[in-house]
């Protein structure tokens, strides 16, 4: 509607849901054209609160319509993160081969349970649903997997694994994560455990999810077990890490045992991937809560509050024998590029501000930047800014070999202690850079080499940002592309 989404802050080719509450993705599943997505939903407030699984469904990933909610608490608890998968095979018998169920397989959180200091008080449950998603039952004997008295015992993630011929149910377990395997999606057998010793720890492991991927151009296949965390990211608070290994349908080994993120910023989390994307598309899709627990409940809208990720296509690389998962924008992103604006190539010392060339300053806004150069710069970025003097700049120092988002020079702040921050990231570019850039009102998204840096940040400035300027300093660079597309809103 009109004046909902015009809203300060309010994005505009990002998911927001209309009004209140929203954290994790959840069921993302691709059924007959439509991708749906579920989150953690509370229709009451905009902070956290009781449960349940609003929805949405989406013909390209970037258009979105709101449904009604599709799972609310019950006696057995609040409905927290989960996935969903379609059971083309009937074998919960919820449906038939002709008319398969969508299945949403959640957690349910007990809060009398929590309260009387039990530690049983998370379980999973199971709902079907034989009209896309629209109405759901809930299984009548739910829970269909009991808490064996461990505190954290979330996040369910199904997939099918055609080798075993059995669902696989990745379940995230304080410090670690347990499989289990069913026949049917409602009688669950423990397989084994990962990652006590494995990865990062800074906090409890949430919203796992494991799915095979080949390596980009081969037909080598790895999995890849993402795994959340609640603190303890690399520029702070909650964040997503990930392994690369095997898995045989009992257990996952994984290559190494170093944290490897798959986002460097601060406002990327919970994400998990689609279920059955169809076979033709083949494309990992992956999208994220862009936001964080430091201070999810406190940023400045009101109305609604948060966003998530743009929605994105994860490709494995293979180097030197090592595995690095990548991220980018998915292709459909052109749908909203308007009008493209292209700077010629050349070669440039010093600041290069292109507000006066460019002939829209407006965010929303893409900007793509593929940069040449002998010696690195001092610094190669993007800087946005306006005549309250705020400034938030993403860019590169050839002199740390790091990129940087700096959100401390806005003046928005105030909401929560943690929030300004210097986010950096580790990256050699020893010969040019790749950026893609998305702007939305309130977020900033940089793809750095082609997705093998990603940093998400969220920024709240007083005012809009209407001058842009790309900056670089030091050596000489050489422009090789630089576009520069006002996207348009999706709402
Ligand atoms: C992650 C998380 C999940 C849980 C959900 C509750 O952000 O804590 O582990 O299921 O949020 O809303």
């Amino acid at each position: 509607s009109e004046k909902i989404y015009k809203e300060p802050y309010r994005p505009q080719f990002h998911f927001t849901p209309e009004t209140h509450w929203m954290n994790d993705p959840n069921g993302m599943v691709y059924y007959e054209g439509e991708y749906h997505l579920f989150y953690q939903y509370h229709p009451e407030s905009s902070v956290w609160g009781p449960m349940h699984w609003g929805h949405a469904v989406s013909k390209d990933l970037v258009h979105w319509e709101h449904l009604p909610i599709a799972l609310y608490p019950d006696s057995l608890g609040y409905i927290f993160s989960g996935s969903a998968v379609m059971d083309y095979e009937n074998t919960s018998g919820f449906g038939s081969k002709d008319k398969p169920a969508m299945v949403a397989i959640y957690t349910y959180h007990n809060m009398e349970g929590e309260k009387a200091g039990r530690n049983d008080f998370q379980s999973q449950g199971i709902a079907y649903s034989l009209d896309k998603g629209r109405t759901w039952t809930k299984y009548e004997k739910n829970p269909v997997l009991k808490n064996p008295g461990i505190r954290d015992f979330r996040d369910p993630k199904v997939i099918w694994h055609k080798e075993s011929k059995k669902w696989i149910m990745t379940l995230a377990v304080q410090d670690h994560t347990s499989f289990y395997s069913s026949k049917n999606l409602i009688d669950w057998t423990f397989e084994s455990d990962f990652g006590k010793e494995f990865g990062s720890h800074g906090g409890v492991w949430e919203c796992p999810d494991l799915f095979p991927i080949n390596v980009e151009g081969t037909d080598e296949e790895k999995w890849i077990l993402i795994v959340s965390i609640g603190a303890g990211g690399p520029n702070g608070g909650s964040t997503t890490q990930y392994f690369v290994g095997d898995f045989n349908g009992k257990e996952f080994v994984s290559i190494g045992n170093d944290t490897k993120w798959l986002d460097y910023g601060r406002d990327n989390y919970a994400g998990v991937t689609w279920s059955n994307v169809p076979e033709e598309d083949g494309r990992v899709l992956f999208i994220g809560w862009m936001s964080n627990w430091q201070y999810a409940t406190v940023v400045p809208t009101y109305k609604w509050r948060s966003a998530n990720t743009f929605p994105r296509e994860l490709v494995l690389k293979k180097e030197d024998n090592n595995y690095h998962l990548n991220s980018v924008p998915v292709k459909e992103l052109e749908l909203i590029r308007e009008e493209c604006y292209i700077i010629p190539n050349q070669d440039i010392k010093g600041n290069f501000d292109v507000t006066n060339t460019i002939p829209f300053k407006a965010i929303p806004l893409e900007i793509d930047l593929e940069i040449a150069w002998d010696e690195q710069p001092q610094k190669f970025g993007v800087k946005l800014s306006n005549s309250a003097g705020e400034e938030l700049e993403a860019f590169y120092s050839g002199v740390n070999e790091s990129f940087t988002i700096d959100r401390t020079k806005l003046k928005n702040i105030s909401f929560s202690d943690v929030f300004a921050s210097i986010d950096k990231a580790k990256i050699s570019c020893k010969t040019g850079i790749k950026l893609q850039i998305l702007i939305d009102e309130s977020s900033i998204e940089v793809f750095v080499n082609d997705g093998e840096l990603v940093m998400t940040d969220q920024f709240f400035s007083a005012e809009k940002f209407d001058k842009i300027d790309v900056v670089s300093s030091g050596n000489n660079i050489s422009v090789k592309e630089a576009k520069f597309y006002k996207l348009k809103s999706v709402w």
